[in-house]
C-alpha cells in the first residue's frame, strides 16, 4: 500500500516520462561528457552573462544589518517592474499589481493558489510546456490538455470552447511557444479574449486567463508581442528571468495583475497576493536577487547571437529535408522527426552524443525539440549528424 497522496501520485504519473528522461535514461547521463552535443533543455553552455554576475557581486556586499532578512515582495523592485513592465506592454501596473516570485514556477503555483479550488479544471496547450499538468495535479486541479492546430501551432479557438466545461476556472497561454517558437498575434489573441467572455457568461463563472511569458523578450526579426492581460481584463501574467539571462538556476519572476481588471476585483487580489505567497511557503525570490532587478533590466544574453544560430540550424536541417517551424521567439526549434518517429531518432542521434527531446515529452510522438542555448561548437559538431540521421 502507498504512503503517497493520491495528488502526488497524480503529478508523479504526468511527469513520468520526462523524469525518466532526465533522471534514468541513457541520455540523462550521457548529456554531461565532454563530447556531448547538448540540445536538450534550455541550460546554458557558455560561461554567464558579465552583467548577472556583476549585478550579484555588487548586490553581495551587506550595506546594513538587515542586509539578508528575509525578503517579501519588496517595494523597490516591485515599484521599478510596475514601471518597467508598464511601458513594455503599453499598460499602467501600480506597484501592488506586481509580486515578486521565485521564478515563474513559482509565479504559476500563485496564480494558482490566488484563484483557483481543488478540482476546478484549466486548459493548457499541447504541444507544451511539460510542467502544467504535474504542477496542476499536485494543486488538486484538473488539467485539460487542447491540441494547438497544426501545422503551425496557431491557438485552436474551437478546441478550447469545445473543452471548456461547467468547472472550467482558467486557460493558459504561453507566447512565446515552448516548444514550438510561435507568437500569437493581436487578432487571434483577441478573438480569444471573446471567446472567454462568451464562455464565462455561458458556464456563470469567470474563467481565467494566465498568462505565460518567460520568452517575453526572446523575440527574432522584430515580431510584434502582445499581451493577453491587454485584451483580457481576467489576465494575470507569469515571467522569468531565468530565460532572458540564461540563468534559470538565479530564480527570479513575478505574477503581475491586468490592470484592465475591474478596480474592486484588482484590490481584492492586490490584497491577497501577500498572505496568499506567505501560506505556499516561501515563494520570495532570495534577497540578493531582489536587490539586482533594476540592474537586470537591460541584462540580456545576445539575441542577435541566438538568431545566428537559429538561421544556421533552420537553413541547414530543412536543406536536408527536415521539417521545421519557424520559431518567432524563444530558444527553441521544433519539427518532424524523420520517418515521423521521434524515439528512434533521438536514439540515432544520441548513438553519436547529440541529444535533443523527443516529442513524447510534450505528447507528440513524431516530433522532436532544439534547444539553441547549445554553444555553436556544439552545433557544428552536431550538424553532419543531423545530416546522416535523415540519410
Ligand atoms: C513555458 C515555460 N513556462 C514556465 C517556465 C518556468 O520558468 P522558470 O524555471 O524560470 O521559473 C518554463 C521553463 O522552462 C517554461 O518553458
Amino acid at each position: 500500500m502507498t504512503l503517497l497522496s493520491q495528488r502526488s501520485r497524480n503529478a508523479s504519473a504526468e511527469f513520468a516520462l520526462v523524469e525518466d528522461f532526465f533522471l534514468r535514461s541513457s541520455s540523462g547521463e550521457a548529456r554531461n561528457a565532454e563530447e556531448a552535443c547538448d540540445f536538450s533543455f534550455g541550460n546554458p553552455h557558455e560561461m554567464p552573462l558579465a552583467g548577472l554576475v556583476e549585478a550579484l557581486a555588487r548586490n553581495l556586499q551587506p550595506q546594513n544589518p538587515q542586509w539578508f532578512a528575509y525578503k517579501i515582495s519588496e517595494p523597490e523592485p516591485r515599484a521599478f517592474i510596475a514601471k518597467a513592465l508598464s511601458s513594455e506592454l503599453g499598460l499602467d501596473f501600480e506597484p501592488e499589481d506586481i509580486a515578486l516570485t521565485h521564478g515563474a514556477f513559482a509565479a504559476i503555483a500563485l496564480a494558482f493558489c490566488l484563484v483557483l479550488d481543488a478540482g476546478d479544471e484549466v486548459i493548457i496547450p499541447v504541444p507544451g510546456w511539460f510542467c502544467y499538468a504535474s504542477m496542476l495535479r499536485a494543486a488538486d486541479l484538473v488539467p485539460v490538455k487542447v491540441g494547438l492546430s497544426e501545422p503551425d501551432f496557431d491557438l485552436d479557438l474551437e478546441a478550447i470552447d469545445a473543452a471548456i466545461t461547467p468547472r472550467t476556472r482558467m486557460v493558459v497561454v504561453n507566447s512565446p511557444h515552448n516548444p514550438t517558437g510561435r507568437v500569437y498575434s493581436q487578432e487571434q489573441l483577441q478573438a480569444l479574449a471573446d471567446l472567454l467572455d462568451s464562455a464565462s457568461n455561458r458556464i456563470g463563472a469567470r474563467i481565467w486567463l494566465l498568462s505565460d511569458e518567460p520568452y517575453r523578450r526572446i523575440r527574432f526579426n522584430h515580431t510584434p508581442f502582445v499581451s493577453p492581460a491587454a485584451l483580457y481584463p481576467w489576465t494575470l501574467i507569469d515571467y522569468s528571468y531565468g530565460k532572458v539571462l540564461l540563468a534559470p538556476g538565479q530564480r527570479l519572476g513575478y505574477l503581475a495583475i491586468s490592470p484592465r481588471l475591474p478596480a474592486e476585483q484588482r484590490a481584492e487580489l492586490q490584497g491577497a497576493t501577500f498572505s496568499v505567497q506567505m501560506s505556499m511557503g516561501w515563494t520570495f525570490p532570495s534577497a540578493l536577487m531582489q536587490y539586482s532587478v533594476a540592474s537586470l533590466e537591460n541584462v540580456s544574453i545576445d539575441l542577435d547571437a541566438l538568431a545566428t544560430k537559429r538561421d544556421l540550424m533552420l537553413h541547414s536541417l530543412e536543406q536536408w529535408g527536415y521539417q521545421m517551424v519557424h520559431p518567432e521567439g524563444t530558444f527553441y526549434l521544433w519539427g518532424e522527426a524523420p520517418g515521423g518517429d521521434a524515439l528512434r531518432f533521438i536514439e540515432t542521434l544520441a548513438a553519436r552524443s547529440v541529444f535533443v527531446l523527443p516529442g513524447t515529452l510534450f505528447e507528440r510522438r513524431r516530433h522532436f525539440r532544439i534547444s539553441l542555448t547549445a554553444n555553436i561548437e556544439m552545433i557544428e559538431r552536431a550538424l553532419p549528424i543531423f545530416r546522416d540521421a535523415i540519410g
